[in-house]
């Protein structure tokens, strides 16, 4: 495993908490060189130094994927002195938990499509040209919402859906280009910064502590080896955990034994229910 990534040239947008940061930790102990994107400064700042005292070399670049300029100077960033791109990770995302009937301001929608789908297309708008010189690798952290819907979370499961079509669509226009696109469908994962981020009914962030994770949440540290192992193999798609793919299967063949399962785990998760 180490090998595949020493010396390998990576962007991680999303890099300054949850899956994003344990990426780039995980990266940089086998020695890649980073370029890490996100807003809040002071946190990618820290992980930084933390992938610098893992022997990796990172360089924070702030910014919001949802600009095209800011992307444009983070690719700029990434291969000043005309190095190279093998790898581009977007991993920046936002959630909500909200019905949609209690929603008070719909613009939380074009905030949660700008976030995390076109917060995938502009990084790789700007990085496509330097995949297509590596043969490298896109990364795009979906989720297993990207396939199925999920009660409170309409507005993300739909921004997840547009990853995956967009991607399925891309993937074959660059066949043959050598480079690989990896989507990446995880559950919940436990010590992430994204519950708590998430868009309230009201707009606003959801804010700590409101609601515990499922016994079938995922450490990052299981998700991001998962997902180290399917850059390594050049896979086209990672379920973490596996067992999930059984889901858009059932979703075909019993729809309504789905909804309520996928109900039922999210209302677990609901204190307020
Ligand atoms: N947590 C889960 O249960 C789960 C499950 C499946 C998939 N995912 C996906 O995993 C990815 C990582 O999420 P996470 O769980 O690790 O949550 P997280 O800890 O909240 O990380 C989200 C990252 O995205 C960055 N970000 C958000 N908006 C941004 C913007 N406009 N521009 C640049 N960066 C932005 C945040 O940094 P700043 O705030 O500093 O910008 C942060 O670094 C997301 O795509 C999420 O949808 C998460």
């Amino acid at each position: 495993m180490s090998d595949a990534f020493k010396d390998l040239r990576v962007i991680i947008t999303g890099a300054s908490s949850g899956l994003g940061a344990a990426l780039a930790e995980a990266m940089a102990v086998r020695g890649a060189h980073l370029t890490l994107f996100a807003r809040r400064e002071a946190e990618l700042g820290e992980v930084a130094a933390r992938c610098r005292a893992h022997g990796g070399s990172a360089k924070p670049v702030v910014g919001d994927v949802t600009s095209l300029p800011d992307c444009e100077r983070l690719v700029q960033a990434a291969t000043e002195g005309g190095v190279g791109i093998d790898l581009l990770v977007a991993s920046a995302g936002v959630s909500m938990w909200a019905r949609f009937d209690e929603i008070e301001d719909p613009s939380v929608y074009a905030k949660l499509m700008e976030t995390n789908y076109l917060g995938v297309v502009y990084p790789l708008h700007h990085t496509l040209p330097h995949l297509k010189t590596s043969s490298g690798t896109l990364v795009a952290i979906s989720s297993i919402q990207g396939k199925i819907g999920v009660p409170l979370h309409s507005g993300y499961v739909a921004s997840k859906h547009a990853v995956v079509g967009f991607l399925a669509a891309l993937r074959q226009e660059l066949k043959g280009s050598g480079v690989n696109i990896l989507t990446v469908m995880p559950h919940w994962l436990r010590g992430t910064d994204l519950r708590a981020n998430a868009y309230a009914k009201d707009g606003d962030a959801v804010g700590e502590g409101r609601r515990s994770h499922s016994r079938e949440s995922i450490s990052l540290e299981a998700c991001s080896e998962a997902i180290l192992e399917a850059i390594r193999k050049r896979k086209r798609e990672l379920v973490v955990p596996w067992k999930l793919r059984a889901l858009p299967w059932l979703n075909l063949i019993s729809p309504g034994t789905l909804d309520r399962i996928v109900s039922g785990a999210v209302k677990a998760q609901d204190d307020e229910d």
